[in-house]
């Protein structure tokens, strides 16, 4: 019973690979004791105080959806240590990178969850989280697959319930449909206002933006990327 309901819900909004090419028994290992170390275990009640989730003493909770191979979420964990980091990917290879990349240095501001980042924002207490990111989402170009996009009503609600009022929700994407749909979704939604910046516009990356793999792919292949933000009203 529990187990199919679980399996339901882990399919409500992922539709990507779980799994790419065979992980090897070094990462395998590390996967397993890095998940053991970092994983969230959602059967437990959530802390009413996110930051009692970490091991350091921190000020504020991010969450970062999708992190791929851990790119941007390493650099950001690393750079503020202040900041407690809650990353979701449920690509094996991804989250094998991550934990081989704090097998070798421990962070103490990280969390992790290694399946539909819906689970995860459904477990969170409300006005908990001071920022959400959703970098380079996976972008279902063709009309008939954007009901799969991550951007939804059904999630802006989700993001909508678990920020902090004033807490932030970054976008980044090279695809241009998906930069108007978000825009036009969030200000339909009513719960999020968008930042515009004229000094920089949307073109320009966040301050200390260490980039992400799949974004250095779509400059390669000369797509620009937009990166938007919004607050919570
Ligand atoms: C296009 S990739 C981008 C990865 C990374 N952010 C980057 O920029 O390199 C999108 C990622 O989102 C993850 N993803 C897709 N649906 C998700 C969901 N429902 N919850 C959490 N992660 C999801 C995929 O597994 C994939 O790694």
């Amino acid at each position: 019973m529990v187990t199919q309901s679980r399996t339901s819900r882990s399919t409500e909004a992922f539709f990507g690979r779980r799994r790419g090419k065979t992980v090897s028994p070094q990462q395998d290992a590390a996967l397993k004791a890095g998940l053991k170390a970092y994983g969230l275990d959602l059967a437990s009640v959530p802390p009413d105080d996110l930051r009692n989730l970490f091991e350091a003493k921190i000020s504020s909770v991010r969450l970062e959806i999708g992190f791929g191979g851990g790119e941007h979420l390493l650099r950001a964990a690393l750079t503020d240590p202040q900041t407690g980091f809650i990353g979701v990917e449920p690509f094996v290879n991804g989250m094998a990178k991550m934990m081989m990349a704090v097998a070798k240095a421990p962070l103490a501001n990280l969390r992790v969850h290694d399946d539909d980042a819906t689970q995860l924002l459904d477990w969170l207490p409300p006005a908990s989280l001071d920022g959400i990111d959703l970098l380079y989402p996976d972008p279902w170009p063709k009309k008939k697959h954007w009901k799969r996009r991550f951007v939804s009503p059904v999630n802006l609600d989700r993001f909508g319930r678990v920020l902090k009022p004033g807490g932030s929700f970054r976008f980044a994407s090279d695809i241009d449909s998906y930069v108007n749909w978000t825009l036009l979704h969030c200000r339909a939604h009513g719960a999020f206002d968008w930042q515009a910046d004229d000094a920089g516009g949307w073109h320009s990356p966040y301050a200390g933006w260490p980039g992400t793999r799949y974004e250095a792919k779509a400059l390669r292949e000369g797509r620009r990327p937009a990166y938007l933000t919004f607050r919570r009203v």
